[in-house]
């Protein structure tokens, strides 16, 4: 079976697809700025290293890969956009995919696909048009995610020129009960509050953990898959739907709807209070006239999901 190399393969989606890939007889090899760290080797998982500040990578798990799934990266929403933050978030993305590209050049491979995650931070704030949902063909957005995102890509892009298939996943907010934006959510609802943002009218494009990791495998397995692909759910939420769906699954009628104004936001999150207060829908219609079909298409769906 085809051995996958995953870059960031400890966080939050790398995980779950680690485990899916091991389920499916995949050997996997997670390359870590720690190595040292990761206790769970087995016959087919092991661990790698590397180093970005002194853009160093061991060669040998690149040598072993058939596929790269290119995940790593500082965490957007993991602390406020300070100056230094800020720069963290971009170099963690474009000197990782610039060092991938620099080793797949320089080192005799047989890697056929590299499978990178971008973000749906790609496009700004919806306007007039874009009720149906924005396309890949949009441009990115002048603030910082947007151009954020679009040294992402280009940093990986040149992977073409060197005969590599390469996928570009943009990806919404995923839900998962084991981390990420959904935790944080779910916090308030621990003591009785569903904690709606601004007006809770924003829109918010999601997909859950496990069609994300199904696409993630799919864009491996379907050689005919290449270029940008919107990784979202079909039905976008605002926040106060995404939030009282929570709140019902979780604490029945028991619970106390509170808005957290705009302005509290800003002072709590800085400029990041932009991202939870923007709507972003986002069209997956690409990925279904592709022939992917979601497991977990309505929210309602997903919410259920979440024990
Ligand atoms: N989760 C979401 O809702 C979501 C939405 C849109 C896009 N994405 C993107 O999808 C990718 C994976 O998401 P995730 O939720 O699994 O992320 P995550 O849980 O934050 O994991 C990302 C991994 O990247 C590595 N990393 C962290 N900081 C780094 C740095 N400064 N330099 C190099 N590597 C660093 C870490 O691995 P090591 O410590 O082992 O090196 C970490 O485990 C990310 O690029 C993320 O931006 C995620």
């Amino acid at each position: 079976m085809a051995t996958v190399l995953i870059t960031g393969g400890t966080g939050l989606i790398g995980r779950a697809l680690t485990k899916a890939l091991l389920e499916k007889g995949y050997e996997v090899i997670i390359l870590t700025r720690s190595p040292a760290k990761s206790t769970t080797h087995t016959s087919r998982l092991s661990y790698a290293a590397w180093d970005l500040t002194a853009q160093m990578v061991d060669a040998a798990a690149i040598i072993k890969a058939d596929h790269i799934i290119h995940l790593a990266g500082a965490g957007v929403a993991d602390q406020r956009w300070t100056k230094k933050r800020k720069q963290e978030i971009v170099e963690s993305r474009v000197k990782s995919g610039e060092l991938l590209v620099k080793t797949l050049k320089e080192t005799a491979n047989k890697v056929q696909s590299v499978i990178s995650s971008s973000a749906i931070g790609w496009y700004g704030p919806n306007d007039k048009e874009q009720n149906r949902g924005f396309t890949e063909d949009a441009s990115p957005a002048p603030d910082f995610l947007g151009q954020t995102c679009k040294q992402w890509e280009a940093s990986i892009e040149p992977v073409t020129q060197l005969g590599k298939r390469l996928v570009k996943l943009r990806t919404g907010i995923v839900l998962s009960k084991d981390g990420g934006a959904l935790k944080e959510f779910l916090k308030p609802l621990h003591y009785g509050i569903a904690s709606i943002l601004g007006t809770g009218r924003q829109m918010i494009s999601w997909i859950h953990i496990d069609d994300m990791v199904r696409l993630y495998i799919t864009a491996i397995e379907k050689e005919t898959m290449s270029g940008v692909y919107n990784a979202v759910a079909p039905s976008p939420v605002t926040n106060k739907q995404l939030i009282m769906a929570l709140a019902r699954k979780k604490r029945g009628r028991f619970f106390i709807p509170v808005y957290v104004p705009s302005f509290l936001l800003k002072i709590m999150l800085g400029e990041m209070s932009v991202e939870v207060l923007k709507s972003t829908t986002v069209s997956c219609e690409k990925l279904s006239k592709d022939g992917f079909v979601f497991q977990y298409p309505t929210i309602t769906a997903a919410v259920n999901d979440i024990k």
